[in-house]
């Protein structure tokens, strides 16, 4: 299995590119089910994540063509084309691996009248169940039937007739499988309570650049008129905020300063609000974000909460960066109960951390020395990286498919910028 080598202590700077958003991605490709005509997605980044969705819409009987394949490009365009439907089930294999999977839920429901979609089960960040996905679908008319770990949803004539539901907790995933599935709908959705996060504005807009009707775009009440077709587009996928994010971070860890380029700084204020009281400079450029390293960094006290608060996907790597901070910041996770699996590996490069119950006091060090290091989750993996960018020495991590799964060519970019970091195979 592979591993990522970093020998830390250099300062990195230069630019470095911003790859299209997974989580966008991974929300507009399903789109592409709900029309026969062909939907083309620019800027979709090279991840393991989107080769596996890619996959699964194959499954489905989509073909996915994809072009812009020169190793030097990053990103890619695909062309998806669900001309018919032959399968509307989507297996425990492909969405035990990746949990996304849920998201065909809704499209194929809505264009073949039923689906069939494996239950996801556990997952390394937390008991995270999809009764909210459920309860919303039921909500604008679908049936639901569980058996032998799968959810059978039906649409009773075949179309579904819309209705209004009000989330409890905001979901990003249930808002994308309701928005997705009202928009084919007989009547009328209005979905309250509903998640803003920009990915969810890129999924409104891609849907109503093939037709679809909704009000509300970005706010927290969406309303949608159910067209009897949507026809095909081209999108382009939006710069990811968590990758801009991360390697903000990976700048004002090692000293450093980079321009991110294609970063979009209005989809990402509260990280870079919790940079700047870090002591961080952050500012707009004409090519998208320069972050320049304020020394020592400052303590800060931060919370996640959903968009447009701070992002669960940052906690990781701000819990990096503040372990060389000056005094004790304090972090709290309100959205997932077990994410601070990274606190025991960057305790063992030296950092000063404890958990209590949902927060977590990081008390900031004056060093991080290398280890070999892993951990079950992507951003996990992220804060462990950066942690061996600044730290004495090499830094192992361990479990590179983590990463593979959300941050295209990361060594390749980090060692363009000055990081001494290579991918090693252990055969
Ligand atoms: C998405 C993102 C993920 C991010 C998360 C929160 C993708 C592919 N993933 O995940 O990177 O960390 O948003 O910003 O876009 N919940 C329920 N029942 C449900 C659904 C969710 O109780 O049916 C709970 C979850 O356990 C969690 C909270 O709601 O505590 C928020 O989860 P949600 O917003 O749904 O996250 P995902 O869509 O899975």
């Amino acid at each position: 299995m592979d591993r990522i080598l970093i020998r830390g202590g250099h300062r990195l700077s230069g630019r470095l590119p911003i790859s299209g958003a997974k989580n966008a991605a991974l929300t507009l490709m399903p789109c592409a089910l709900l029309t026969d005509a062909p939907l083309t997605l620019r800027n979709l980044p090279r991840l393991a994540d989107v080769d596996g969705f890619g996959h699964l819409l194959n499954q489905l009987g989509a073909s996915t063509a994809i072009e812009g394949t020169s190793p030097q490009d990053f990103g890619r365009t695909m062309t998806i084309r669900a001309g018919s439907l032959t399968s509307t089930e989507a297996p425990y294999d492909i969405v035990r691996k990746m949990r996304a999977s849920i998201l065909v839920l809704g499209p194929v429901l809505a264009r073949a009248g039923e689906a069939r979609v494996s239950l996801p089960g556990g997952c390394a960040i937390g008991n995270r169940p999809i009764d909210l996905h459920l309860k919303a679908l039921e909500a604008i008319g679908a049936e639901l039937e569980m058996a032998a770990g799968y959810v059978k949803a039906t649409a009773p004539g075949g179309r579904l007739s819309g209705g209004r539901y009000r989330f409890p907790v905001v979901s990003v995933g249930a808002t994308e499988n309701v928005v997705m599935a009202a928009v084919l709908a007989k009547g009328g959705s209005v979905i309250e309570n509903a998640a803003r996060e920009p990915e969810i504005v890129d999924l409104c807009n891609c849907l109503i650049a093939m037709g679809a009707r909704i009000e509300g775009v970005g706010t927290d009440t969406l309303e949608i008129e159910g067209v009897d077709a949507l026809h095909g587009a081209t999108y382009a996928v939006m710069p990811d905020r968590i990758e801009a994010g991360s390697y903000a971070c990976a700048a004002a860890i090692t000293g450093g300063s980079l321009e991110l380029v294609g970063a979009r700084a209005a989809d990402m204020q509260a990280t870079i609000d919790a940079l700047r009281e870090a002591g961080v400079t952050v500012a707009e450029t004409a090519d998208g974000l320069s972050v320049e390293a304020g020394a020592p960094l400052a303590p800060v006290t931060l919370s996640t909460a959903p968009y447009p608060g701070f992002a669960t996907d940052m906690q990781a790597q701000f819990m990096a960066m503040l372990c060389l901070g000056s005094g004790t910041s304090v972090l709290t996770e309100t959205i997932f109960e077990n994410r601070y699996m990274h606190v025991p590996e960057l305790a063992r490069m030296g950092a000063d951390i404890q958990v209590h119950g949902r927060t977590a006091l990081v008390k900031g060090v004056d060093r991080l020395v290398g280890a070999p290091v892993m951990a079950t989750d992507l951003r996990a993996s992220m804060s462990l990286i950066l942690a061996g960018l600044a730290a004495e020495g090499e830094t192992a991590v361990a479990r590179v498919y983590h990463l593979d799964r959300g941050y295209e060519r990361l060594e390749e970019k980090l060692s363009a910028v000055g990081a001494d970091i290579e991918r090693a195979s252990d055969g």
